[in-house]
């Protein structure tokens, strides 16, 4: 292909899922457009590149009016008439920003770009998202297991639950539609229940229902039950993300259920919900400021995938560190904890050379955007974190998979799971 370079690069203000304003980015070169929509955490972890948000009345404070001028300014000043390739691209807005934690520009502002220019790329080259990243990337494609969230309670729900995800993976399907064909049965089987036991059919800020009730061993029961029932076992399996940053005190300790735990009466319990309710993968078991916790729980070598997400923030040296001291097995990847597309290719490119498993994940407050969908298959990533199979901001990504996976029909197909 010849050279194409940036002509236009603008901006502007888009809802979020959760009516909270976010930005959408625009590139242009020649005859081809390109946009891309950022989300937004609400669980955010400390460590996080900084989202850039106005602090002005309106909005609760939360207003993008900054970080969208930073687009039409100093952002567009530094892209126009740069050839398009978009891992250098990347990197000048990463030292045309400067911090650490991209505070000056805002990894909101930064990040919507950075999509936008891989996705330009990708359509100059007439070729899928997935495709192009997939140049960029080491090793297979695959479509990703599902984490399909059931449950929400934390901060993503205003029930009683402190635990924020309860999630069913179906793993033990030979292709995307009938894995989630057969989640969406057990999502089915649920709702008649909470139906028929006068429950009502709230959903938390990832669609999945916000249940009466605290207790965090009731709940996987009933999950395990419905997995059967659907004649699922051994085929379908619970993953918990505890987000436990929200519910640890350094003095008090945790707070899983109504009352507080000290760390090891905690991590006890946390052992055997794995074992008790045969959990495949717990994410966030224990806050990112409490390594020693960790590295605990590591060394009882427990039998699921222990996944940290706001201990490693989608960030290659805090991965690293993780990597050597074994605290974790698995990492969660979100574009935004980081801030460029480049940079999360990077972190995942650590993380397939040291053989942990990654999983491609949205934002709680999310948008129809569906780019986490192709970077999963691109980057051959073993599962995927999107939420329920309700509310389009969520069903939007499983759409494009199912989308993927047909078209690649004529062509061969495409392996459903990572081989690793
Ligand atoms: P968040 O939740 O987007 O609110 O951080 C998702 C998660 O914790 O995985
Ligand atoms: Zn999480």
């Amino acid at each position: 292909m010849g050279k194409y370079y940036i002509e236009h690069v603008d901006a502007w203000m888009i809802f979020d899922s959760r009516g909270v304003p976010s930005i959408c980015a625009r590139v242009i070169s020649g005859a081809f457009k390109a946009k891309a929509m950022v989300p937004s955490g609400a669980s955010t972890g400390q460590f996080e590149a900084l989202e850039l948000r106005d602090h002005a009345s309106a909005f609760k404070g939360k207003g993008v009016d900054i970080a969208l001028s930073h687009i039409r300014g100093l952002i567009r000043e530094l892209l126009l008439g740069q050839p398009l390739e978009p891992a250098i691209l990347d990197q000048k807005m990463i030292a045309l920003d400067g911090t650490a934690d991209k505070s000056y520009l805002g990894a909101n502002a930064i990040l919507a770009v950075s999509i936008a220019l891989w996705r330009l790329a990708a359509k100059c080259n007439q070729v899928s998202d997935f495709d192009f990243i997939q140049s960029y990337c080491a090793g297979r494609r695959c479509l990703p297991v599902p984490m399909i969230n059931i449950i929400n309670g934390g901060v993503h729900a205003t029930n009683e639950l402190n635990i924020q995800e309860f999630m069913i993976v179906p793993h033990g399907f030979s292709d995307f539609k009938a894995a989630i064909s057969a989640a969406s049965e057990v999502i089915l089987r649920l709702k008649s229940h909470l139906q028929e036991t006068g429950q009502g059919l709230l959903v938390g800020d990832e669609g999945g229902y916000s249940l009466q009730g605290s207790d965090p061993a009731k709940v996987m029961l009933l999950l395990n039950t419905l997995i059967d029932q659907a004649g699922f076992h051994g085929k379908i399996n619970l993953a918990l993300d505890l987000a436990a940053s929200e519910y640890y005190d350094p003095k008090l300790g945790y707070r899983p259920v109504d009352q507080w735990l000290g760390p090891k009466e905690y991590l006890d319990l946390v052992h055997r919900w794995v074992k008790d309710f045969g959990l495949i993968s717990i994410e966030d078991p224990f806050a990112d400021t409490d390594e020693a916790s960790w590295e605990q729980f590591m060394a009882l070598s427990p039998s699921c995938l222990v996944v940290g997400d706001d201990l490693f923030v989608t960030q290659s040296d805090r991965l690293q560190k993780g990597i050597v001291r074994k605290q974790a097995s698995a990492i969660l990847i979100k574009p935004n904890q980081v801030g460029t597309v480049f940079e999360t290719l990077n972190c995942i490119a650590l993380a397939k050379e040291h053989n942990w498993p990654f999983i491609i994940s949205h934002r709680s407050g999310d948008t129809e955007d569906t780019f986490i969908a192709d970077l999963a298959v691109a980057t051959g990533a073993p599962m995927i974190k999107t939420g329920s199979i309700a509310r389009s901001e969520r069903v939007s990504k499983y759409n494009r998979l199912l989308e993927i996976e047909y078209e690649a029909m004529d062509k061969g197909g495409i392996q459903y799971g990572s081989e690793s």
